[in-house]
């Protein structure tokens, strides 16, 4: 059988050593192109049957034409995630697959680092021991025991912070339109309506998906709602929150702590290094003055363990589509 030919687009040096390993298995002839995928870039990819994307790589119905008229067939998504694709467009043209779950431990897990790191403020421990300032002044935190999470999506990685966060003797309320009432009852917690999560919540942490219906749902009446000095943790998707309002909740010091992900406006710059560059989003500046604001650049996926699933699935995706004509991964215009 020929060797596919699978363009890689937007390769950072983790995604080339996973896929590099997992494909000795496969023996696909993978071309590890750096730049993201975009109208100037997409010629690259003629003569190959497949694409392989991330979340930054945004495939608009120009680059789709691009693809189909350079011979690309497969367009293999590397994340979950799909808003970045026009499926629409892309039905007909491009087939496309994703991998649906990689590991929610290490999202669930992440959200739990940032609610730790927040609370017990080791992240200003961290420098100031560096300085030899030994001082705890202004390092109290709260015993995470017998207060209240408000979970927000109970899904694969919701279900996860749960069982971590009941193993630290938190009391649980939830808010999801699908509960699961048999978890419920096995974890003992509590679904509620999302005004009585805002209310009861001492740490909020969002874990569902981005839908029309919940853009903003953290936003100045609903913060307002909430506890005084509330912790707020977000590894969903950055536009569940309002993200000027939230700063302003921080500046009243409604808002106690946040923990950000993900970020509203993160696609030009998460991912990248600007360490050397002025920040034009002045949103994003101020957000990195608070002392009491943990920003992660979309990492919470980034363990061995998810690069190897995701590696795994997106090879296996091409090759039952190629050996098989089976799409069990696919997402498109008119099944989803
Ligand atoms: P999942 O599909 O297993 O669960 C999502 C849950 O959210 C479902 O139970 C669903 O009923 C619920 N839901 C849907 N609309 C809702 C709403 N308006 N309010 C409350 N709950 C709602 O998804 P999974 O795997 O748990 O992932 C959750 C989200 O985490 C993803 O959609 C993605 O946005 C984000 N994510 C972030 C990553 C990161 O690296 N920061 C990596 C992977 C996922």
């Amino acid at each position: 059988m020929k060797k596919q030919k699978i363009a890689f687009f937007d390769t950072k040096p983790y995604d080339r050593e996973f896929f590099e390993k997992i494909n000795e298995r496969y023996g696909f002839e993978i071309s590890f192109f750096s730049p993201r995928l975009k109208t100037e870039t997409a010629p690259l990819a003629a003569g190959y049957e497949t694409v392989c994307v991330f979340v930054n790589d945004t495939v608009t119905p120009k680059i789709i034409d691009r693809l189909y008229e350079g011979g690309t067939r497969l367009l293999a998504l590397r994340s979950a995630g799909y808003n970045n694709v026009d499926l629409k467009y892309a039905y007909n043209k491009l087939r496309v697959v994703r991998v649906p779950a990689y590991s929610p431990f290490a999202v669930a897990e992440h959200a739990v680092a940032l609610m730790l790191t927040l609370n017990r403020k080791t992240h200003r421990a961290f420098i100031r021991t560096r300085e030899n300032n030994f001082s705890i002044n202004g390092l109290m935190g709260f015993d995470m025991h017998q207060k209240t999470a408000g979970i927000v999506g109970t899904g694969r990685i919701g279900k996860i912070a749960i069982e971590i966060l009941r193993g630290f003797g938190m009391n649980i309320v939830a808010f999801d339109p699908y509960p699961d009432n048999e978890f419920a009852k096995k974890h003992d917690i509590k679904y509620v309506d999302i005004d009585k999560l805002f209310r009861q919540s001492d740490i909020i942490s969002l874990h569902s998906p981005l839908t029309p219906d919940n853009v903003h749902m953290i936003n100045s009446s609903s913060i307002a709602k909430m506890k005084d000095g509330v912790m707020i943790i977000n590894t969903g998707r950055g536009k569940l929150i309002n993200t000027k309002d939230l700063i302003n909740g921080i500046k009243s010091k409604k808002i106690g702590s946040a923990g950000l992900d993900v970020y509203e406006e993160e696609t030009d710059y998460f991912f990248e290094d600007f360490s050397a560059d002025a920040i034009s989003d002045d949103v994003l500046a101020r957000l990195t003055t608070f002392p009491n604001v943990l920003i992660t650049s979309h990492q919470a996926f980034f363990t061995k363990e998810a690069l190897t699933n995701i590696a795994e699935t997106t090879l296996e995706n091409i090759r039952l589509a190629y050996e098989e004509s089976r799409f069990p991964n696919e997402i498109c215009y008119r099944c989803t």
